[in-house]
């Protein structure tokens, strides 16, 4: 095992926020020590450490009526634990417990029944006390010299990590490990399924279990600076944080330590299963979520439990599958949704009746796990035969057919549906028993029935869409027509197209770019996707839906290769490359201010198409400079749309991994809760910046420490917080001798990319309305200062 001496010290930067401390001042000769004579009762006041930061004591959790000991932030009005004693067993009256020093030394709790709980070590020969210390650990220390220490709660966290405990694992020769584990509930301290854990097998990374069994997140491996999949902690603006990992002999762990005293931290793996880390914000008195993982809280393992759907929402939601109800309805309604559905009526399982069972069908949904492919012949081939599959085997309980016939067996688990996502989902047919279709209503819920309706109610809707993708492919003279209006190609083609991939044009997350040329000479660019692992047929449905999305102000597909493994996208050449090279390139153009309205302009209307006006809303997920592509008329085109939907689950993970995309990030990429097209139009809003000083956002704050991050500098010019500045400054400096500036034009920008950049998701405009704006057809009011922008100024 690779061992080393000294723990390796990084900066962990654990957020964008930098906070004001709390300043309360100690309660001077407060109590921090329990003694055989001194217990503690619930009629006396908690015990606080010396200089008043932790307090130990009975407490109530939100809406419960049980006690329990435990620790908190004394200095923080809004009361969370960072610790219990008796998660498993609580009380119900303080004034008739004690927590005290038993005969054999321990620490103990007593109720009128005895012994509740106890720190349980054995063979204590000195006498001894409980002391609660600043950094919110309890020791049991022996009394003539409290460095002597016999039992401490750092060894034995719950839920919570506090700076300066450690969470790892002993060696072969010590054994056991420190791990956080999740309340059952957000008022139930018992421990509940989900754990984060470093890594048993013996690497360095950190992962999030299900029942100790499940793997659900990865941290990836420590790189001597990061995880490597929490890219976050590179940030460097807010609050520093130290990070130690030590890997020796006996033991390996992670501690973290925060440089400044004054900042309060929890981090929490929550009862929802995802880690949180909240900082408590002294002037909006309440903690700040600003780190959550996984992002996606429909991606915890089982969340809703075996025939539950997840939804994501602003809070991820549990409901139970049509024909089923929520298996303990009491847990349900504590939040606990672990023990899942059940079926409202049973499948009949002898005898050939199960033959009647019929199927429902939900749409839009990403699929449950550990689905069994069946490619036996009898059941490919239909959904007829995918559907008698199933039927043949009473402990089948749903399928899918995507040309390829997929069953369930037992229980379904992370059911997820996409509906409200933005991401194109699967069909699932959940096996039920007929008398669930019964009567009327119940049966036109079945697959068929509900085609009918749509045929019946939206015909007029349908003929709209089956003409419009007739015109669409009418329009396109390809020469291999396939999949719409899209050109297959084979990888041999593109190799000869592309002079074997020898003119590299540009390499962004999914893969590389290269130009290539058809026989008839148009230029063409060829994506080869990197890290794909999608199946053929999905690749298709989605390419053949990308190939039909066609806008002046997006990059149109041309064409596709899907062989064996290789995927590869092919789209119209654009000469003048990218927005990023235009406006931070070295090259002698700069971009008159003219030519800029009209690129945000077009961009605009690019994205309000994309959002609003296709088929199926599209949510873009990485709006950057990059991603705008300029023709030889400088109409900007927005590239790699649908992307997002290729990729799948890894996509935000990809994203998150780049470099650079961070600046343009929506926060709620980063606490965790659903993207919506309001997340694009952040991002959108983050790059008009850009578009107005020519400049990264991100670079200018450092490069010139006098000047601040330059979104902030330009919210305050508008607010007019910002004394002797006005928006003239704001402006490329390049463009000083452009006369068509126009200061109004500039305004207007500003104050549109200032809404677009607000906290709240509802607070920011739609891009059918940032379109309006940019055209001129009304006005908008001067925006609030972002929030998480002002706590950007040190
Ligand atoms: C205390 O320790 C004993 C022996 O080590 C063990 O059997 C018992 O379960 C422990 N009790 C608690 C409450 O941890
Ligand atoms: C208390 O114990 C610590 C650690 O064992 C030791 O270093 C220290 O000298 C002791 N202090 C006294 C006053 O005995
Ligand atoms: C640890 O290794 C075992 C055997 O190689 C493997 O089955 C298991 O999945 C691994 N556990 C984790 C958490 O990676
Ligand atoms: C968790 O694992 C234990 C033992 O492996 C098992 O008995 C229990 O049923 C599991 N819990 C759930 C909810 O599946
Ligand atoms: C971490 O390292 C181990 C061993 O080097 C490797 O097997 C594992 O895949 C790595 N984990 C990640 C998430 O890259
Ligand atoms: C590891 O543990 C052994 C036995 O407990 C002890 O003798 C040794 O000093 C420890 N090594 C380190 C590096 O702590
Ligand atoms: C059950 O019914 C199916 C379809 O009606 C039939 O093909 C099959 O032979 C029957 N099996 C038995 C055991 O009766
Ligand atoms: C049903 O399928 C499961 C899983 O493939 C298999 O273990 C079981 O034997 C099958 N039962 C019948 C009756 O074919």
């Amino acid at each position: 095992m690779a061992s080393s001496q000294r723990p390796i010290s990084v900066l962990f930067v654990m957020g964008l926020v930098a906070l004001q401390g709390v300043v309360l001042r100690a309660g001077a000769g407060a109590a921090d020590t329990l003694t055989v004579d001194q217990p503690l009762s619930g009629s006396h006041r908690p015990l606080v450490s010396k200089s008043g930061k932790f307090a130990l004591g009975f407490f109530q959790p939100d809406n419960s009526q049980h006690w329990y000991i435990g620790i908190w932030h004394n200095k923080v009005p809004k009361k969370e634990s960072v610790w219990v004693a008796n998660k498993i067993s609580p009380i119900s009256n303080p004034d008739l417990s004690q927590l005290t020093i038993s005969t054999d030394g321990n620490i103990v709790l007593l109720d009128h029944s005895g012994e509740i709980w106890s720190t349980n070590m054995t063979g204590i020969t000195t006498s001894t006390v409980g002391v609660i210390l600043d950094n919110g650990n309890l020791v049991l220390a022996d009394t003539s010299n409290t460095s002597i220490i016999l039992w401490q709660s750092f060894d034995h966290f719950g839920n919570t990590w506090l700076p300066g405990g450690k969470v790892g694992r002993g060696s072969k020769l010590t054994g056991g490990s420190t791990r956080l584990v999740a309340w059952k509930t957000f008022n139930d301290p018992t421990p509940g399924l989900f754990s984060l854990v470093l890594d048993p097998n013996g690497t360095s990374q950190y992962l999030l279990m299900w029942n100790s069994t499940k793997q659900y997140w990865t941290s990836g491996n420590w790189t001597g600076r990061i995880f490597t999949d929490v890219p976050e902690m590179t940030q460097t603006n807010g609050q520093v944080y130290t990070f130690d990992y030590v890997d020796s002999v006996n033991e390996s762990y992670f501690m973290y330590n925060s440089n400044d005293e004054t900042v309060i931290t929890r981090f929490v793996v929550d009862a929802t299963g995802q880690i949180h880390v909240f900082t408590w914000v002294d002037d909006t008195k309440n903690w700040m979520l600003f780190f959550s993982q996984p992002k996606a809280q429909c991606d915890v393992y089982a969340l809703c439990g075996p025939f539950g759907v997840c939804t994501e929402n602003a809070l991820a939601s549990c409901s139970c599958l049509c024909g089923f109800s929520e298996q303990y309805q009491g847990q349900w309604s504590h939040g606990d949704h672990t023990q899942g559905c059940r079926r409202n009526v049973a499948l009949q399982t002898s005898g050939n009746s199960s033959w009647n069972d019929r199927f429902y069908t939900m749409v839009n949904v990403k699929l449950p796990i550990n689905a069994h492919n069946t490619i036996a012949a009898a059941a490919s081939g239909s959904t007829q035969n995918c559907e008698v599959a199933c039927l043949s085997n009473s402990s089948c309980t749903a399928y899918s057919f995507n040309g390829i016939c997929f069953l369930w067996y037992g229980d379904l688990i992370n059911l997820q549906d996409l509906s409200n996502v933005g991401i194109k989902g699967s069909t699932i047919l959940i096996r039920l028993a007929a008398s669930e279709f019964s009567d009327r209503t119940k049966k036109l819920a079945t697959g068929v029935k509900i085609a009918a309706i749509v045929t019946s109610t939206s015909a007029a809707a349908l003929i709209i869409v089956v003409v419009s993708v007739f015109l669409l492919r009418r329009r396109f003279k390809g020469v291999e027509q396939v999949e719409g209006s899209l050109m297959a190609f084979t990888y041999r083609d593109l190799q000869s197209l592309t002079k074997n991939f020898s003119d590299k044009l540009g390499g962004g997350a999914f893969g590389s770019v290269f130009r290539g040329s058809l026989p008839d000479e148009t230029l063409v660019a060829v994506k080869k996707l990197e890290g794909f692992r999608q199946g053929e047929k999905q690749f298709r449905a989605e390419v053949s839906t990308i190939g039909t999305i066609q806008h002046v102000n997006l990059i149109r597909l041309l064409g596709f290769c899907s062989e064996r493994k290789r995927r590869l996208l092919v789209y119209e050449y654009m000469s003048n490359t990218s927005l990023d090279r235009c406006l931070f390139g070295s090259n002698q153009l700069v971009l008159s201010w003219g030519m800029r309205y009209q690129i945000a302009l077009g961009i605009a209307r690019g994205l309000h198409y994309l959002h609003e006006k296709c088929r199926d809303c599209i949510i873009h997920c990485d709006i950057k400079p990059e991603n705008i592509l300029l023709n030889d008329s400088f109409v900007p085109k927005v590239a790699d749309f649908g992307l997002a939907k290729l990729m799948g689950r890894d996509f935000s993970r990809v994203l998150t991994t780049m470099r650079g995309t961070v600046g343009y990030l929506a926060p709620e990429w980063i606490t965790g809760t659903a993207i919506s097209a309001k997340a694009d139009v952040y991002s959108y809003g983050m790059m008009l910046f850009e578009i107005i000083s020519g400049k990264r956002n991100a670079r200018q704050r450092q490069e010139d420490s006098e000047m601040d991050f330059f979104p902030l500098l330009a919210a305050r010019i508008l607010t007019n917080t910002e004394g002797e500045l006005n928006l003239n400054c704001l402006v490329d400096s390049r463009l000083e001798l452009d006369s068509g500036v126009d200061l109004a034009e500039v305004e207007r920008v500003c104050t549109v990319a200032c809404w677009c950049i607000q906290d709240e998701e509802g607070a920011r405009p739609a891009m059918a309305t940032v379109v309006q704006v940019l055209e001129g057809l009304f006005e908008v009011n001067v925006p609030p200062v972002p929030r998480s922008l002002k706590f950007l100024t040190v």
